[in-house]
């Protein structure tokens, strides 16, 4: 018997079986922006109003989200991709950890509960495979803020003190850009007494959406976007509809996919200002970039190598750090590729070598020297942009890849197979 159909009887996890050589054309739509979505829905326990968030991703994140804020108490429905919520009664501020666990996002919660409510009790979710994910940003701007917060057996318990309950304004300098401690703090301080500053904060897109919400909502949100955010309390938020931005994760990756299979696609919608600094290095690496409207088509030429170094926003995402290694490995030329954000975010150079990608990892840097051809083997996604990475890789190489780790690929791409077989992928997923 063949070695991959023998591997392919062996496996028993749900897997992907992905075509290699394959050739995409047309157009890839691209779904609302997971990690705008999550923090958006924790902002509607500000309210006691309904708010409605369109374009919102079917994934197994939201669905934990979702699970997390119907346990507080939260109603909440779906109609396609949109999503109602109401918090008109809370009934518990403490969820459970096995609701927790392994959804970062849902410790965003403790902000607007302690803006609402003056008291929160969130388990830590803990580290992920790709890094240890501290929260002392979260906590030392909640501390500024008023609350008392303390940490014991995992679970970080925070309340106002005082009649009112109300936290007050103050000035926050993060340590570092944390883009999670920006929202929070961002929460926590739309319903406090008087004026908030955030300095050293997060610049990445979903802070600025979500700064446009809670201003629909009635708060006074100015300078999202950029290293400083004041925050004027306000008494009450209130309802609204709303539009998650397009996920710019989810469009790079897919004009990556198109430049790893040398396939000419348009990807829509997209803002092409959330993705500037990747679309200069596709550019650098041979790709011709025309815009339209809200569209982007890419026509790849040859691709040479190029050296990438991870930075927060507007610099070069860590979450398209893989998926762009994928296509270094098959460029012309050497490529030095940096990861800065995570300690840990290296773990696709053995997957990718596994496909006879030719890279030499000294700590956080890849040392990538471009082949001609993958090769397909069974891989694993090791998370999330991993795996997308994989299935990048696996459209590439001469063979038929098998994928494991769907899990972290569900969790932040809706129909990614499908999507990409609409535009002539061949991509099959079997449940074991
Ligand atoms: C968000 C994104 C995630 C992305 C990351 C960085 C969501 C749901 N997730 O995660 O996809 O990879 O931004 O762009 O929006 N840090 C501290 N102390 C803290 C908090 C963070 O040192 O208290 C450090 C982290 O270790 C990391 C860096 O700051 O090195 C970035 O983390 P952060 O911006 O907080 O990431 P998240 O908001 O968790």
């Amino acid at each position: 018997m063949p070695f991959a159909a023998r591997v392919s009887q062996e496996i028993k996890k749900p897997h992907l079986q992905i075509r290699g050589e394959s050739s995409l054309s047309g157009e890839i739509k691209v779904s609302g922006a997971k990690n705008s979505a999550l923090v958006l829905m924790a902002a509607a326990l500000l309210t006691d109003e309904s708010l409605i968030l369109n374009n919102v991703p079917e994934l197994t994140d939201i669905d934990g989200m979702s699970a997390i804020l119907q346990f507080m108490g939260v109603k909440l429905s779906r109609s396609q991709s949109s999503l109602q919520l109401n918090a008109n009664q809370i009934q518990h501020v403490e969820p459970p950890y096995d609701l927790v666990h392994g959804l970062r996002a849902s410790f965003f919660c403790i902000g607007p509960l302690l803006g609402r409510l003056g008291k929160a009790k969130i388990p830590l979710p803990g580290g992920c495979r790709i890094g240890a994910r501290p929260v002392a940003e979260h906590i030392k701007g909640l501390k500024a803020l008023g609350a008392v917060v303390s940490v014991e057996h995992g679970v970080v318990s925070a309340s106002v003190p005082g009649l009112s309950r109300k936290l007050k304004g103050a000035s926050v300098v993060l340590d570092c850009p944390s883009v999670g401690a920006t929202e929070t703090l961002i929460m926590a301080s739309v319903l406090a007494h008087g004026t908030s500053t955030i300095e050293n904060a997060a610049q990445e897109p979903e802070v600025q959406d979500l700064a446009n919400l809670l201003n629909e909502m009635g708060a006074k949100v100015v300078g999202a976007g950029g290293p400083t955010i004041t925050v004027e309390g306000v008494e009450k938020l209130y309802g609204c509809n709303y539009s998650v931005i397009p996920d710019r994760i989810e469009a790079a990756t897919f004009l990556l996919a198109a430049a790893i299979t040398r396939s000419i696609i348009t990807v829509k919608p997209i803002v092409p200002e959330h993705l500037n600094a990747v679309l200069q290095k596709l550019r650098d690496c041979g790709c011709e970039l025309r815009y339209e409207n809200n569209s982007i088509t890419i026509f790849p030429g040859d691709i040479k190598g190029v050296d990438i170094t991870t930075q927060p926003f507007p610099g070069f995402p860590t979450d398209l750090q893989a998926p762009f290694m994928a296509l270094l490995a098959t460029a012309q030329g050497t490529s030095v590729v940096t990861e800065k954000i995570y300690e840990n975010r290296m773990q696709h150079v053995a997957e990718l070598e596994r496909m006879g990608a030719c890279i030499r990892l000294q700590g956080n840097t890849a040392v990538i020297e471009g082949v001609p051809q993958l090769s397909a083997a069974p891989i694993f996604g090791t998370d999330l942009r991993a795996a997308a990475a994989m299935v990048l890789a696996g459209l590439a190489a001469k063979g038929t890849s098998q994928l494991e780790g769907l899990k972290h690929l569900d969790r932040g791409y809706e129909n990614f197979e499908k999507k990409l077989n609409l535009a002539g992928a061949n991509i099959l997923r079997h449940q074991n």
